[in-house]
Protein backbone atom coordinates (compact mmCIF):
# COMPACT_ATOMS: atom_id res chain seq x y z
CA UNK A 1 0.00 0.00 0.00
CA UNK A 2 1.20 3.67 -0.66
CA UNK A 3 1.29 6.16 2.09
CA UNK A 4 -1.47 8.03 0.14
CA UNK A 5 -3.79 4.47 0.12
CA UNK A 6 -2.29 4.40 3.87
CA UNK A 7 -4.59 7.54 4.85
CA UNK A 8 -1.60 10.07 5.53
CA UNK A 9 0.76 11.86 2.90
CA UNK A 10 4.08 12.90 4.83
CA UNK A 11 4.61 16.22 4.26
CA UNK A 12 7.86 17.91 2.83
CA UNK A 13 9.10 14.52 2.94
CA UNK A 14 12.69 15.04 0.98
CA UNK A 15 13.37 18.11 3.23
CA UNK A 16 12.79 16.09 6.69
CA UNK A 17 15.24 13.37 5.38
CA UNK A 18 18.31 15.83 4.35
CA UNK A 19 17.41 17.94 7.38
CA UNK A 20 18.04 14.43 9.45
CA UNK A 21 20.88 13.77 7.59
CA UNK A 22 20.57 9.96 7.87
CA UNK A 23 23.03 7.68 9.12
CA UNK A 24 22.41 4.30 7.83
CA UNK A 25 23.52 2.54 11.20
CA UNK A 26 22.11 5.69 13.09
CA UNK A 27 19.44 5.61 15.90
CA UNK A 28 16.08 7.88 15.07
CA UNK A 29 13.02 8.87 16.91
CA UNK A 30 9.50 9.90 15.01
CA UNK A 31 8.00 11.36 17.82
CA UNK A 32 4.85 11.65 15.82
CA UNK A 33 4.18 8.31 13.55
CA UNK A 34 0.76 8.99 12.81
CA UNK A 35 0.64 6.74 9.50
CA UNK A 36 4.49 6.33 9.04
CA UNK A 37 4.71 8.34 6.04
CA UNK A 38 8.08 10.09 7.31
CA UNK A 39 9.10 6.57 9.78
CA UNK A 40 8.69 4.14 6.30
CA UNK A 41 11.36 7.16 4.37
CA UNK A 42 13.58 6.69 7.50
CA UNK A 43 13.45 3.31 7.67
CA UNK A 44 13.81 2.98 3.72
CA UNK A 45 17.47 4.53 4.69
CA UNK A 46 18.93 2.84 7.64
CA UNK A 47 20.74 -0.57 7.30
CA UNK A 48 20.50 -3.62 9.63
CA UNK A 49 21.77 -2.09 12.35
CA UNK A 50 20.17 1.48 12.10
CA UNK A 51 17.37 1.57 14.91
CA UNK A 52 13.91 3.41 15.10
CA UNK A 53 11.71 4.25 17.52
CA UNK A 54 8.09 5.40 16.80
CA UNK A 55 5.84 7.08 19.41
CA UNK A 56 2.17 8.28 19.11
CA UNK A 57 -0.32 9.07 21.70
CA UNK A 58 -3.15 7.66 18.89
CA UNK A 59 -3.62 4.01 19.82
CA UNK A 60 -5.13 4.00 15.97
CA UNK A 61 -1.85 5.30 15.01
CA UNK A 62 0.19 2.65 16.84
CA UNK A 63 -1.86 -0.22 15.64
CA UNK A 64 -1.05 0.50 11.75
CA UNK A 65 2.64 0.52 13.27
CA UNK A 66 2.70 -2.12 15.26
CA UNK A 67 1.25 -3.95 12.08
CA UNK A 68 3.57 -2.45 9.59
CA UNK A 69 6.39 -3.13 11.58
CA UNK A 70 6.00 -5.88 13.68
CA UNK A 71 8.79 -8.08 12.40
CA UNK A 72 11.57 -5.47 11.45
CA UNK A 73 13.74 -5.90 14.83
CA UNK A 74 14.98 -2.43 14.05
CA UNK A 75 11.43 -0.83 15.12
CA UNK A 76 10.00 -0.09 18.65
CA UNK A 77 6.93 1.05 18.75
CA UNK A 78 5.40 3.07 21.60
CA UNK A 79 1.61 4.19 22.80
CA UNK A 80 2.96 7.45 24.43
CA UNK A 81 2.89 11.05 24.18
CA UNK A 82 6.58 12.42 23.47
CA UNK A 83 6.82 14.73 26.82
CA UNK A 84 7.47 10.74 27.54
CA UNK A 85 10.00 10.54 24.74
CA UNK A 86 13.01 10.19 27.34
CA UNK A 87 11.14 7.33 29.11
CA UNK A 88 10.32 5.41 26.23
CA UNK A 89 13.73 5.88 25.22
CA UNK A 90 15.17 4.28 28.30
CA UNK A 91 13.36 0.94 27.96
CA UNK A 92 14.75 0.23 25.09
CA UNK A 93 18.26 1.35 26.21
CA UNK A 94 18.90 3.52 30.02
CA UNK A 95 20.25 7.15 28.45
CA UNK A 96 19.69 5.92 24.66
CA UNK A 97 20.34 9.04 22.28
CA UNK A 98 19.25 9.91 19.13
CA UNK A 99 21.28 11.09 15.60
CA UNK A 100 17.89 12.60 14.59
CA UNK A 101 14.02 13.30 16.06
CA UNK A 102 11.34 14.05 14.17
CA UNK A 103 7.97 15.93 15.34
CA UNK A 104 5.13 16.59 12.91
CA UNK A 105 2.91 18.39 15.13
CA UNK A 106 -0.72 18.09 14.67
CA UNK A 107 -3.35 15.93 13.80
CA UNK A 108 -3.25 13.36 10.98
CA UNK A 109 -5.10 12.84 8.10
CA UNK A 110 -6.97 9.52 9.42
CA UNK A 111 -7.96 11.57 12.61
CA UNK A 112 -9.58 14.48 10.61
CA UNK A 113 -11.41 12.14 8.34
CA UNK A 114 -12.65 9.48 10.95
CA UNK A 115 -15.92 12.17 12.36
CA UNK A 116 -16.29 9.92 15.34
CA UNK A 117 -13.45 11.69 16.47
CA UNK A 118 -14.64 14.97 16.39
CA UNK A 119 -11.75 17.21 15.03
CA UNK A 120 -13.86 18.00 12.01
CA UNK A 121 -16.03 21.03 11.45
CA UNK A 122 -16.82 19.41 7.84
CA UNK A 123 -18.35 16.14 8.79
CA UNK A 124 -21.13 15.64 11.84
CA UNK A 125 -19.54 13.67 14.73
CA UNK A 126 -19.47 13.73 18.22
CA UNK A 127 -17.90 17.04 20.10
CA UNK A 128 -14.60 14.93 21.05
CA UNK A 129 -10.84 15.92 19.68
CA UNK A 130 -9.11 13.73 22.11
CA UNK A 131 -6.13 12.42 20.61
CA UNK A 132 -5.81 9.88 22.85
CA UNK A 133 -9.23 8.36 22.97
CA UNK A 134 -11.54 8.24 25.95
CA UNK A 135 -8.70 10.05 28.24
CA UNK A 136 -9.33 13.48 30.00
CA UNK A 137 -11.65 15.50 28.76
CA UNK A 138 -13.35 16.21 25.55
CA UNK A 139 -13.87 19.34 23.65
CA UNK A 140 -17.81 19.01 24.39
CA UNK A 141 -16.88 18.55 28.54
CA UNK A 142 -14.84 22.24 27.73
CA UNK A 143 -17.37 24.14 25.48
CA UNK A 144 -20.60 23.17 28.02
CA UNK A 145 -18.47 23.54 31.44
CA UNK A 146 -15.77 26.31 31.22
CA UNK A 147 -16.62 29.66 32.28
CA UNK A 148 -17.21 32.12 29.59
CA UNK A 149 -14.03 34.14 30.46
CA UNK A 150 -11.94 30.62 30.01
CA UNK A 151 -13.83 30.31 26.67
CA UNK A 152 -12.43 33.54 25.38
CA UNK A 153 -9.23 33.05 26.69
CA UNK A 154 -8.86 29.72 24.57
CA UNK A 155 -10.12 31.07 21.66
CA UNK A 156 -7.95 33.96 21.77
CA UNK A 157 -4.94 32.20 22.76
CA UNK A 158 -4.86 29.10 21.06
CA UNK A 159 -7.48 29.84 18.16
CA UNK A 160 -5.87 33.78 18.08
CA UNK A 161 -9.49 34.22 17.31
CA UNK A 162 -10.14 38.11 17.24
CA UNK A 163 -14.20 37.17 17.56
CA UNK A 164 -13.38 35.02 20.70
CA UNK A 165 -15.86 37.40 23.47
CA UNK A 166 -18.75 37.11 20.48
CA UNK A 167 -18.28 33.18 20.13
CA UNK A 168 -17.72 32.78 23.34
CA UNK A 169 -21.45 34.43 24.66
CA UNK A 170 -23.04 32.91 22.24
CA UNK A 171 -21.55 29.41 23.28
CA UNK A 172 -23.03 30.35 26.84
CA UNK A 173 -26.41 31.57 26.02
CA UNK A 174 -26.67 28.84 24.08
CA UNK A 175 -25.60 25.67 25.92
CA UNK A 176 -28.39 27.13 28.48
CA UNK A 177 -31.23 25.75 26.49
CA UNK A 178 -29.13 22.56 24.93
CA UNK A 179 -25.68 21.63 25.65
CA UNK A 180 -23.13 21.28 22.50
CA UNK A 181 -23.01 17.59 21.55
CA UNK A 182 -21.66 17.39 17.75
CA UNK A 183 -19.02 18.81 15.87
CA UNK A 184 -21.80 20.42 13.36
CA UNK A 185 -23.96 21.85 15.91
CA UNK A 186 -20.91 23.89 16.94
CA UNK A 187 -19.85 24.88 14.06
CA UNK A 188 -23.05 25.86 12.30
CA UNK A 189 -23.58 28.16 15.34
CA UNK A 190 -20.39 30.01 15.08
CA UNK A 191 -20.93 30.44 10.97
CA UNK A 192 -24.40 32.79 11.76
CA UNK A 193 -22.70 34.80 14.92
CA UNK A 194 -19.43 35.35 13.07
CA UNK A 195 -17.94 35.67 9.27
CA UNK A 196 -14.32 34.95 9.13
CA UNK A 197 -12.25 37.55 7.35
CA UNK A 198 -9.81 35.35 5.57
CA UNK A 199 -11.70 34.17 2.16
CA UNK A 200 -12.22 29.95 1.44
CA UNK A 201 -11.70 29.97 5.53
CA UNK A 202 -14.58 28.52 7.68
CA UNK A 203 -15.49 30.85 10.71
CA UNK A 204 -15.11 28.24 12.98
CA UNK A 205 -11.66 27.69 11.53
CA UNK A 206 -9.99 28.66 14.44
CA UNK A 207 -12.18 27.75 17.05
CA UNK A 208 -11.69 24.21 16.36
CA UNK A 209 -7.95 24.91 16.41
CA UNK A 210 -7.88 26.38 19.96
CA UNK A 211 -10.65 23.58 21.07
CA UNK A 212 -7.90 20.57 19.92
CA UNK A 213 -4.81 22.59 21.41
CA UNK A 214 -6.81 22.92 24.41
CA UNK A 215 -7.70 19.49 24.62
CA UNK A 216 -4.79 17.76 23.75
CA UNK A 217 -2.58 19.89 25.95
CA UNK A 218 -0.30 20.36 23.09
CA UNK A 219 1.69 23.59 24.06
CA UNK A 220 2.59 21.83 26.93
CA UNK A 221 3.00 18.92 25.62
CA UNK A 222 4.95 20.81 22.63
CA UNK A 223 7.35 22.74 25.69
CA UNK A 224 8.14 19.47 27.37
CA UNK A 225 8.83 17.06 24.11
CA UNK A 226 11.26 20.10 22.80
CA UNK A 227 13.18 19.76 26.27
CA UNK A 228 13.43 15.95 26.18
CA UNK A 229 14.60 15.87 22.47
CA UNK A 230 17.36 18.56 23.51
CA UNK A 231 18.52 16.31 25.95
CA UNK A 232 18.67 13.27 23.94
CA UNK A 233 20.28 14.27 20.72
CA UNK A 234 23.55 12.70 20.50
CA UNK A 235 26.60 14.96 19.37
CA UNK A 236 25.66 16.49 15.70
CA UNK A 237 22.20 14.76 15.96
CA UNK A 238 19.72 17.05 14.04
CA UNK A 239 16.23 18.09 15.85
CA UNK A 240 13.31 18.63 12.74
CA UNK A 241 10.64 19.96 13.56
CA UNK A 242 7.19 20.42 11.40
CA UNK A 243 4.71 23.05 12.64
CA UNK A 244 0.88 24.06 11.07
CA UNK A 245 0.00 27.17 12.33
CA UNK A 246 1.68 29.93 13.73
CA UNK A 247 1.77 29.42 17.94
CA UNK A 248 3.52 26.33 17.19
CA UNK A 249 5.94 27.78 14.58
CA UNK A 250 6.75 30.58 17.19
CA UNK A 251 7.62 27.97 19.88
CA UNK A 252 9.90 26.07 18.22
CA UNK A 253 11.61 29.03 16.09
CA UNK A 254 11.82 30.73 19.90
CA UNK A 255 13.30 27.03 21.61
CA UNK A 256 15.86 26.69 18.46
CA UNK A 257 17.48 30.80 18.94
CA UNK A 258 17.48 30.17 22.26
CA UNK A 259 19.45 27.27 22.51
CA UNK A 260 21.66 28.51 19.64
CA UNK A 261 23.19 31.29 21.86
CA UNK A 262 25.55 31.40 24.24
CA UNK A 263 23.59 32.44 28.17
CA UNK A 264 23.06 36.17 27.66
CA UNK A 265 24.78 35.86 31.50
CA UNK A 266 28.12 35.88 29.99
CA UNK A 267 27.97 37.96 26.93
CA UNK A 268 31.11 39.67 26.28
CA UNK A 269 33.30 37.68 28.17
CA UNK A 270 35.78 35.45 27.10
CA UNK A 271 35.65 32.26 28.40
CA UNK A 272 31.99 31.16 28.36
CA UNK A 273 31.89 28.09 30.29
CA UNK A 274 30.56 24.70 28.51
CA UNK A 275 26.99 25.07 30.25
CA UNK A 276 26.56 28.36 29.01
CA UNK A 277 27.46 27.60 25.61
CA UNK A 278 24.67 27.26 22.76
CA UNK A 279 23.44 23.56 22.42
CA UNK A 280 22.45 23.70 18.98
CA UNK A 281 23.18 25.51 15.55
CA UNK A 282 20.39 26.24 13.33
CA UNK A 283 20.48 23.98 10.28
CA UNK A 284 19.53 26.59 7.12
CA UNK A 285 15.81 28.63 7.70
CA UNK A 286 12.35 27.72 8.03
CA UNK A 287 11.47 25.58 5.01
CA UNK A 288 8.07 25.73 3.67
CA UNK A 289 6.35 23.20 0.63
CA UNK A 290 7.23 23.98 -2.83
CA UNK A 291 4.46 24.61 -5.44
CA UNK A 292 4.50 21.04 -7.12
CA UNK A 293 3.65 19.69 -3.34
CA UNK A 294 1.00 21.60 -1.93
CA UNK A 295 -0.93 21.21 -5.26
CA UNK A 296 -0.77 17.39 -4.90
CA UNK A 297 -1.25 17.71 -0.71
CA UNK A 298 -2.89 21.11 0.26
CA UNK A 299 -2.40 20.56 3.95
CA UNK A 300 1.89 21.14 2.83
CA UNK A 301 0.40 24.53 2.58
CA UNK A 302 0.51 25.42 6.42
CA UNK A 303 3.27 23.35 6.99
CA UNK A 304 7.14 25.07 8.11
CA UNK A 305 9.82 22.85 8.75
CA UNK A 306 12.43 24.01 11.22
CA UNK A 307 16.09 22.01 11.77
CA UNK A 308 18.73 22.51 14.30
CA UNK A 309 21.96 20.07 14.90
CA UNK A 310 23.21 19.01 18.28
CA UNK A 311 26.30 20.98 19.21
CA UNK A 312 28.26 19.77 22.44
CA UNK A 313 31.99 20.38 23.87
CA UNK A 314 34.06 17.56 25.25
CA UNK A 315 32.45 15.28 27.30
CA UNK A 316 29.96 17.67 28.97
CA UNK A 317 27.10 20.04 27.58
C1 LIG B 1 0.67 15.12 11.38
S1 LIG B 1 0.47 13.56 12.07
C2 LIG B 1 1.99 12.74 11.74
C3 LIG B 1 2.03 12.12 10.39
C4 LIG B 1 3.23 11.27 10.11
N1 LIG B 1 4.45 12.03 10.10
C5 LIG B 1 3.06 10.50 8.84
O1 LIG B 1 3.85 10.71 7.89
O2 LIG B 1 2.15 9.68 8.73
C6 LIG B 1 0.62 13.88 13.79
C7 LIG B 1 0.52 12.68 14.69
O3 LIG B 1 1.10 13.07 15.92
C8 LIG B 1 0.36 12.52 16.97
N2 LIG B 1 0.59 13.40 18.13
C9 LIG B 1 0.22 14.68 18.27
N3 LIG B 1 0.64 15.15 19.46
C10 LIG B 1 1.30 14.15 20.05
C11 LIG B 1 2.00 14.02 21.29
N4 LIG B 1 2.05 15.04 22.16
N5 LIG B 1 2.60 12.85 21.58
C12 LIG B 1 2.54 11.81 20.69
N6 LIG B 1 1.88 11.87 19.51
C13 LIG B 1 1.28 13.03 19.20
C14 LIG B 1 -1.07 12.51 16.49
O4 LIG B 1 -1.81 11.53 17.18
C15 LIG B 1 -0.87 12.20 15.00
O5 LIG B 1 -0.98 10.82 14.78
Amino acid sequence: MSETDAGHTPVLLSQVLAGLNIRASGTYLDATFGRGGHAGAILQNLIANGRLLCLDRDSEAIADASARFASDPRVTVFLAPFSSLAQCADQVEPGLKFDGILFDLGVSSPQLDDATRGFSFMQDGPLDMRMTRGSGISAADVVNGAPLNELIRIFREYGEERLAPRIARAIVKDREAQPFERTLQLAEMIARVAHSREQHKHPATRVFQALRIHVNRELAELEAGLDAALARLAPHGRLAVISFHSLEDRMVKQFMRRHSSADSMYAGLPDIPVHARPKLKLAGKAVQAEETETSLNPRARSARLRVAERLTYGKAA
